[in-house]
């Protein structure tokens, strides 16, 4: 019994010993992984990861995109290849189609509009246009390219608001072709809330050009109500990008005759306003006929018989006043005065005669020309005839003489031109008289010419009063 008894105790004591071995064991285990657990703690601040690694690896998704896109746009930004203005390959027909001015980029071809170019646009893909270059004498020096606003070329420089960039094949000198490259822009403004340019680009063959002449920069200050501001490109190797740029390269091609009507009909009254012109008929002749003459090239040889021939004529008709004038020593405010009070303008081809369309509509244009001028001059003879169809008047026809310089090939020689170009006129008395007769007469059997548009009635213009 003792025996049974003690071996009891024996294995109750074992038993409890057993529990507190494992009780021991429990502690010493969870000591031990607290233990590791803090040294882990320790080993981990004590590696001391850099921060940036930390938050890299704690949000390593989105900051991978965000990576990848930077590059993508630093890729986009180094892939900008800026091509040359101008490009020769297209040299035998630089006006046609794309031209060689922006040659990869194609003109907007709405029906009866100009053909223009706007950036950003749809057909940009949402790109602005940036030039870039300073070269005035070779246009394959000058460069352009497309790029997204967010990866504008290396050392770009963002033009704000509205850009000009013109194209002319010949010059922003001249009247005439002044005119022309300035009338598609003037078409855009008014479809698109008469919105003014911040700054103009010329280019003439891709090369840079810092101004106008002076009577195309008061054309467009009385249009814009501010003179034109040229872009200076100071750096070759800061390529200027525009926030909006429209860009011309066919001067008015495309425009139908509405159109070119409706521009005139803006500019006629922009210009008369600008000069202060009371549109008032009262201090205007009944007939007003002004012989506008030029000095040297393509004036006429002997003045005072032209003169007396269309006095003569002029005095035969009630009202008639005649007004005879040197377009050299006319301010633009008197070309625009003298045209307003000029039905009948008689002058020689040449620039003067762009003034035409600054006359009351309906009024009547007599061009003179020297010899050879009908047979070598091409077509270019022609755009007084044109600017008169373009802007509502009547060009009633031209005289060319029949005699002039002598030149040492044959007539119809090209090389005759040279002298043919800047000759001087003769006259033809009979005809000159005939001539001014039924011009006069045409005049006159014709009903009243309506009163100017401007001020008066209601035309589309007053969208830019
Ligand atoms: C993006 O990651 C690349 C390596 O994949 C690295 O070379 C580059 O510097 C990172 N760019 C930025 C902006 O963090
Ligand atoms: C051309 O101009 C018209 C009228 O402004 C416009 O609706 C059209 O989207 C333009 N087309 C392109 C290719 O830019
Ligand atoms: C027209 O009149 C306004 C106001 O009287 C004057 O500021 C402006 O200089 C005039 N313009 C011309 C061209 O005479
Ligand atoms: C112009 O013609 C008239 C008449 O033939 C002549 O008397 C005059 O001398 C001529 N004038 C000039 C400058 O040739
Ligand atoms: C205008 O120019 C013509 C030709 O050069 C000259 O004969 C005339 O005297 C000038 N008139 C004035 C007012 O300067
Ligand atoms: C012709 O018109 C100009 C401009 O309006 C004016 O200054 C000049 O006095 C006029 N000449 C004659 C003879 O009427
Ligand atoms: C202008 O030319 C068109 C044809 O090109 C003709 O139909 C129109 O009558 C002309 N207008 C004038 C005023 O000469
Ligand atoms: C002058 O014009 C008249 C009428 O048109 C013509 O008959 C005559 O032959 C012309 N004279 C000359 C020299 O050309
Ligand atoms: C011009 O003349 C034509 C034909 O005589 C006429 O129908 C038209 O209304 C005139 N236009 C203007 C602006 O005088
Ligand atoms: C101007 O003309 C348009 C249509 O051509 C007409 O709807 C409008 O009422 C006219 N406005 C005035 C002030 O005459």
């Amino acid at each position: 019994m003792t025996t049974k008894a003690s071996a009891w105790r024996r294995l109750v004591t074992c038993l409890s010993s057993l529990k507190f071995y494992l009780n021991v064991l429990c502690l010493v285990v969870t000591g031990f992984v607290l233990l590791q657990l803090c040294s882990f703690q320790i080993t981990q601040r004590s590696l001391s990861l850099p921060p940036a690694l930390l938050t890299y690896l704690r949000h390593r998704p989105e900051q991978l995109s965000e990576n990848k896109t930077a590059s993508l746009v630093e890729k986009l930004r180094e892939s900008v290849t800026f091509l040359p203005l101008k490009d020769y390959r297209f040299s035998n027909k630089p006006l046609e189609g794309h031209t060689w001015f922006m040659s990869s980029l194609y003109d907007n071809q709405t029906k009866g509009e100009a053909q223009y170019q706007e950036f950003p646009s749809d057909s940009s893909k949402g790109r602005l246009l940036c030039l870039k270059g300073v070269d005035e004498h070779d246009g394959s020096w000058n460069y352009y390219v497309l790029a997204w606003p967010e990866a504008l070329p290396t050392n770009a420089i963002l033009q704000e608001g509205l850009t000009f960039v013109s194209y002319n094949q010949y010059d922003y000198g001249n009247l005439w072709h002044g005119l022309t490259a300035a009338v598609p822009f003037v078409a855009w403004s008014l479809r698109n809330q008469c919105e003014k340019p911040q700054k103009w680009v010329l280019y003439h063959w891709g090369e840079l050009r810092f101004g106008m002449g002076h009577w195309l920069s008061e054309i467009i200050t009385s249009i814009y109500g501010q003179a034109p501001d040229f872009l200076q490109f100071v750096d070759q190797d800061k390529p200027v990008c525009f926030e909006k740029a429209v860009v011309m390269r066919h001067n008015e091609g495309g425009m139908s005759r509405e159109r070119r009507i409706e521009v005139f009909d803006l500019i006629r009254c922009k210009a008369r306003n600008y000069c202060n012109i009371s549109s008032s008929e009262t201090s205007k002749p009944r007939i007003g006929m002004t012989l506008l003459l030029r000095t040297g090239a393509r004036s006429f040889r002997n003045e005072s018989v032209v003169i007396d021939v269309f006095k003569r004529e002029c005095k035969r008709v009630d009202g008639c006043e005649l007004n005879v004038s040197y377009s050299n020593n006319l301010t633009f405010c008197e070309q625009v005065e003298l045209m307003k009070k000029t039905d009948v303008l008689v002058s020689p081809h040449g620039a003067q005669l762009t003034n035409l369309f600054l006359m009351d509509k309906n009024s009547s244009v007599m061009e003179f020309f020297p010899k050879g001028w009908l047979k070598l001059a091409g077509v270019g003879q022609l755009v007084f005839q044109w600017g008169a169809n373009w802007s509502g008047m009547r060009h009633e026809g031209s005289w060319h003489d029949p005699v002039g310089e002598i030149c040492q090939f044959p007539y119809t020689d090209r090389r005759c031109m040279s002298i043919y170009k800047n000759a001087k006129i003769g006259y033809n008395e009979t005809y000159f008289g005939e001539w001014a007769r039924r011009v006069l007469r045409k005049f006159s059997i014709r009903e009243m010419k309506e009163l100017a548009e401007c001020n008066h009635g209601n035309s589309s213009l007053d969208v830019c009063s």
